[in-house]
């Protein structure tokens, strides 16, 4: 009889574990959200099943909660908090600094007709990161903290009004203050291609330096954007190696695979922009063909995410399904499809291959 029970308890556990990512997976699993998340009740049940960490797509970027000195705009994170609270979701607040021009208000670099000084620029950026990191202290417990500060194609930091003003000591400086506005948070280094040889070399030397500096990183986010057929499976296994020794968390932070590849956008100083974005193959449908290799590829990324099971604290994917993922829009439109979930949130191919990774022991 007691047996009949065990066998059934642990088939229903099976049965329950292969089917939802959240209780599948030995790290926390995330998503990046549509910030309207809390009007669209159609999304939540799929959004319980399988994540417990969400991620703000915009609203509680700079630009969008001050994009005025001193003009706060609230409305739209303090609802996504409240809905996640409600829902008993965990919150990822996404950032405090993004170190691009293109994402800091201009506003932040100014004073007056001159540039602002490395003193004034703190002094704004300390007024921000108090008041958000104060503002959601004990709802929000985790924080992107600077964004994509390191340079592409080489060199060290990206430049950026922040770099002229104050070097990377303002990545140091963001990090103490979101530290002395809530000491419990868990405070991340966020950035793309991060795990790519070059850009892992200049960020294990940003991180060796902000150690040095005593500033409180806690975690370091790869973001994950990837293509299909260019997964950088062994950088991204040298960096997480690296990052162990570094004695430092990972959380993959944006994770998706682009099935139309867009890394050709930035060649050549962009003159393939007009060519690109007249592509658009999948406008009627995905062939299985190309659901089957994202499958396999997925698959692949998250057998080497289990070998490092005490590095990675989290991978949260970046959107929900694959008609909200930002992919359908930049860098041109187009029909994308670099999600577990299809359009009407149904499990793709990719799905039913990541949670066979994630529950066959024969597969580790
Ligand atoms: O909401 C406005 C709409 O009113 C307006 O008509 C329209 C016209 O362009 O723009 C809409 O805003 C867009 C917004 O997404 C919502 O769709 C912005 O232009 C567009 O710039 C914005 O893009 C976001 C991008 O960050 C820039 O903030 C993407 O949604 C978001 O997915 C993306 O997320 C970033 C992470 O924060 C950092 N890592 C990379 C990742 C992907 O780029």
């Amino acid at each position: 009889m007691l047996r009949t029970f065990t066998c059934l308890f642990f088939a229903a556990t099976a049965t329950f574990a292969a089917d939802s990512l959240r209780q599948a997976t030995p790290w926390a699993s995330g998503v990046g959200l549509s910030d309207r998340i809390a009007d669209h009740p159609e999304d939540w049940p799929l959004l319980m099943k399988h994540f417990a960490y969400v991620t703000p797509e915009n609203c509680m970027k700079p630009a969008a909660t001050q994009p005025s000195a001193g003009v706060w705009r609230l409305e739209g994170p303090d609802r996504f908090v409240e809905f996640a609270r409600s829902k008993d979701l965990k919150v990822v607040g996404h950032c405090l600094v993004w170190a691009k021009d293109d994402r800091t208000p201009a506003w932040f670099y100014q004073d007056g007709a001159k540039p602002a000084s490395k003193e004034v620029l703190l002094a704004r950026m300390k007024e921000h990161i108090d008041k958000m990191v104060g503002r959601y202290r004990g709802r929000i417990a985790t924080w992107d903290v600077v964004n994509e500060a390191l340079a592409d194609g080489g060199g060290y930091l990206r430049d950026s009004g922040w770099t002229r003003a104050c070097g990377e000591e303002f990545i140091a400086k963001a990090f103490e203050y979101a530290h002395a506005a809530d000491p419990d948070a868990l405070l991340i280094y966020n950035d793309y291609n991060n795990e790519l040889d070059g850009k892992r070399e200049q960020m294990l030397k940003l991180l060796a330096s902000l150690r040095a500096r005593g500033a409180p990183v806690h975690a370091v986010g790869l973001q994950g954007h990837y293509e299909i057929d260019r997964i950088p499976y062994e950088a991204l296994e040298k960096t997480l190696i690296a990052l162990r020794e570094a004695k430092l968390k990972v959380v993959v932070s944006e994770l998706d695979i682009d099935v139309i590849p867009r890394g050709r956008w930035w060649a050549d100083n962009g003159s393939h922009h007009e060519e690109m974005s007249k592509i658009n193959p999948y406008a009627n449908g995905c062939p299985p063909e190309i659901l089957a290799r994202q499958a396999e590829q997925y698959a692949k990324l998250f057998k080497l995410f289990q070998k490092y099971p005490d590095v990675i604290a989290r991978v949260s994917f970046w959107n929900l399904h694959d008609g909200q993922s930002w992919l359908n829009k930049f860098p041109w439109q187009r029909v994308n499809y670099p999600l577990l979930f299809d359009r009407q949130g149904q499990p793709k191919p990719a799905f039913t291959a990541v949670m066979k990774e994630l529950t066959t022991p024969t597969s580790k």
